[in-house]
């Protein structure tokens, strides 16, 4: 069933686990995700961003959510709005149905250059209001993470995120966090920590420690009933990253998360782990070694499947790594 994600996370929360939410564009993603879940029994947050939904088409993303909903019956699912940049595009998600919206306020409307805090607190209170009007959650976030394109530049020591402004100015402040959370009434709180999006975090191999995970322990203790989120959290698997450069790819030597330090955030309160990047990853090196060794091949039903094979076994992995599965 189709449920809020702040019913999701409580129930986490509750028992000590992570739940990950993977970005979703087509059906391919959607049933790698759905079939994951139904055999590890976890529950479930699809995200789609709003280039998700101009990707699709918003009545095609809405009805094959609902599809996957109908498939299986048994399984909890939100829907949730992946980096909401204004008020406009969270009323959109919830009219197409979502149960969950993100008001990223972090960034101004166009989605890159940085806002006030007074202007972040504006727009997500707007949208907590509307949204918790109609039961729908609302995530926030505070802090600033790497950009959307492709991280905000590393150290030498291949630490990404650190390059351009300071450590602490990068990383979310707990006594703002707190401030910002009793003004917005955000169920969700997404808190930079040291990661960024997409596949170039970090140029070296990170040998633990990565994530500033006593400030996640600091925030965590401010906060203690908003549910802390990690976005940028793919690991970038070396094997897919291999298989993609193996079969006609040409992807730069990269590292993510290692999912070690994901499970040190979970523990000490971190409850939604976003990951886009390892299923595009998986997708695209399994769909290249296919075409690669399959030449004959021109049915799309034949890499198609071997792609939503990949993303499944990832998104299995992490539900078992996080604590999800067993919770549906
Ligand atoms: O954080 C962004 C997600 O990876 C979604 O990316 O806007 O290209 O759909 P997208
Ligand atoms: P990755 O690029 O690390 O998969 O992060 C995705 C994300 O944070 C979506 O909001
Ligand atoms: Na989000
Ligand atoms: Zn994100």
């Amino acid at each position: 069933a189709l449920i809020s994600l702040r019913q999701l996370l409580d129930h986490a929360a509750e028992h000590g686990y992570g739940i990950p939410a993977f970005n979703v564009n087509n059906m391919e993603q959607i049933h790698a995700i759905m079939e994951a879940a139904q055999e590890v029994d976890s529950p479930v947050i699809l995200q789609g961003s709003a280039g998700a939904r101009k990707y699709a088409g918003e009545p095609f993303l809405r009805h094959l959510v609902m599809a996957a909903v109908e498939m299986y019956p048994n399984i909890p699912v939100a829907m949730h709005q992946d980096h909401g940049a204004s008020p406009a595009v969270c009323i959109q998600a919830i009219r197409s149905g979502f149960t969950s919206v993100m008001m990223d306020g972090s960034l101004m409307e166009d989605a890159k250059t940085p806002s006030t805090y007074d202007y972040n607190v504006a727009v997500t209170r707007q949208v907590v209001d509307m949204s918790h009007a109609v039961g729908v959650s609302v995530e926030g976030e505070l802090g600033c993470l790497g950009s959307l394109e492709s991280g905000m530049g590393e150290k030498e020591d291949g630490h990404g995120a650190e390059g351009v402004l300071s450590h602490d100015q990068l990383l979310t402040d707990a006594e703002e966090a707190a401030r910002f959370v009793a003004a917005t009434k955000v169920d969700a709180l997404a808190i930079a920590i040291g990661t960024s999006h997409g596949a170039y975090k970090f140029s070296r191999k990170p040998t633990g420690d990565i994530l500033a995970i006593e400030r996640v322990k600091e925030i965590h203790a401010r906060i203690p009933d908003t549910h802390l989120v990690m976005h940028g959290s793919s690991s970038v698997p070396q094997e897919w990253l291999d298989i993609i450069n193996q079969f006609g790819g040409e992807m730069p030597q990269t590292y993510g998360v290692p999912v070690e330090e994901i499970q040190q955030g979970i523990k000490y309160g971190v409850r939604k782990v976003n990951i886009d990047t390892d299923l595009r990853m998986a997708m695209t090196g399994a769909i290249r070694k296919h075409l690669a060794e399959n030449k004959s091949n021109f049915d799309p039903r034949k890499f198609l499947v071997d792609a939503t094979k990949a993303a499944k076994a990832i998104c299995k992995a992490r539900y078992e790594q996080f604590g999800t599965a067993g919770n549906a």
